[in-house]
């Protein structure tokens, strides 16, 4: 497409640059977070993330998110007893999971449960943070439910004296979730709950752009989440890894992968052109949390950051945070399929801040499109063809 002529919208014949997926282009106005790509810099409201992955909880970022600051004690007890209050599943709900099938996929599961919640909820109208804050209670509560019932387990009942992230470890697991799991599971909720215009959080944008129920907008997020592209990529580097299985098999492994085309998952970035700063994090805890998985991990990325340089020079693909997050939600004890629906279960913060911010100052999200089909053919009737 690069340098083609095309016809735009009015008519006119153009030269457009090449910008396929929208590289480069600034699609809206944001206060919420900053991804700096040529440095590594990501900034939630002007935080630099390192200052908050290990520092903060998951609620007091959904309350930096939604409300602009970061909260005070009172203020946070205040988002908390909100959550909390929401924190449990109708059973219209609970009807629509019992009858999925098991081998229902669980991002499907996730889209599938939002929206009957939508309608049940009679969410209609202009978003409000009351509905953010009633979505995002129940994302861990969906994911949970449905884990049990697919392996023929009892539904646990929520519990009140666990915060947002030990609550969906508990339910998960119906065990008592240990100090180091819940740290760990909740700096990957705080490093994945936003990241600027990217495609998921563009999609709700554009969504609550038409003036749509901010339950519509969640449900389009996370279609686009769905794909390894954005949010699938973290079980396909866990499968990668174990598909590699030995150190000694890496190098070849990713000579062969590369030179029959395929990506390794993990690794690229459209915004970042340097280490992902989340992946650096990540790599840190996933050291701690699981020795001996790491010292893997960290050979497999050496290897493919280097082969990647060598075959595909001057790209700068580097790990991304899809990468040790396998490692590190595997060693919470996260089952691999639930990898991408956790990472939305960080992302409904940024999600629903973002639809309240587009909804806040709206206007349509409508691009034009460059034409590069005939310009003017003459009408041939069906029977004449
Ligand atoms: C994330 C991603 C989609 C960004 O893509 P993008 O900005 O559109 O980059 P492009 O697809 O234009 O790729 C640019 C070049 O780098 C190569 N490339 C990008 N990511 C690669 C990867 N993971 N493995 C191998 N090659 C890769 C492409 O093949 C392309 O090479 P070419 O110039 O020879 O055609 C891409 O890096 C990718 O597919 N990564 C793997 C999936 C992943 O980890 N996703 C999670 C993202 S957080």
């Amino acid at each position: 497409m690069a340098g083609q002529t095309l016809i735009v919208g009015n008519g006119a014949e153009e030269q457009k640059p090449n910008k396929a997926g929208l590289e480069g282009i600034v699609a809206a106005t944001t206060a919420l977070s900053n991804v700096d790509g040529q440095v590594g810099r990501l900034v939630y409201r002007g935080y630099d993330i390192h200052d908050l992955a290990h520092s903060t909880s998951f609620e007091e970022i959904a309350y930096l998110l939604w409300f602009g600051h970061l909260p005070k004690r009172s203020e946070l007890a205040g988002l908390q007893a909100s959550l909390l209050e929401q924190r449990q599943l109708s059973t219209d709900i609970l009807t629509i999971l019992r009858n999925l099938p098991a081998e229902t996929a669980p991002m499907d599961t996730l889209r599938t449960a939002v929206s009957a919640w939508g309608m049940y909820a009679n969410v209609q109208g202009q978003p409000t943070i009351e509905q953010a804050i009633a979505l995002t209670a129940r994302f861990p509560l969906i994911l949970a439910t449905f884990h049990r019932l697919r392996q023929g387990l009892e539904v646990l009942e929520p519990r009140a004296d666990l915060s947002y992230t030990a609550n969906y470890l508990y339910l998960l697991t119906g065990q008592e979730p240990k100090a180091e799991h819940i740290k760990g599971l909740d700096a990957y909720l705080v490093m994945l709950a936003d990241h600027s215009m990217n495609a998921s959080t563009f999609t709700a944008r554009i969504v609550a752009s038409t003036a749509s129920d901010l339950a519509s907008a969640v449900v389009a997020a996370i279609c686009a989440l769905k794909g390894p592209l954005h949010g699938g990529a973290a079980d396909k580097a866990q499968e990668m890894l174990a598909e590699i299985g030995t150190a000694e098999n890496a190098e070849p492994w990713i000579r062969a992968t590369l030179s029959s085309g395929r990506r390794l998952m993990g690794f690229g970035h459209r915004a970042y052109k340097t280490t992902d700063p989340r992946a650096e994090e990540l790599r840190e805890m996933a050291r701690q949390a699981d020795p001996v998985g790491f010292a893997f991990a960290r050979r497999v990325e050496e290897l493919a950051v280097s082969i990647l340089d060598e075959i595909k020079p001057g790209r700068r693909l580097y790990t991304n945070v899809d990468f040790y997050s396998a490692v590190l939600l595997s060693s919470v004890g996260i089952p691999i399929d639930l990898f991408t629906p956790t990472f939305a279960v960080a992302r409904i913060a940024g999600w629903t801040a973002h639809i309240l911010e587009q909804s806040a100052n709206n206007r349509l999200i409508r691009p034009l499109a460059a034409y590069s089909g005939p310009a003017s053919l003459a009408f041939v009737p069906l029977d004449q063809r």
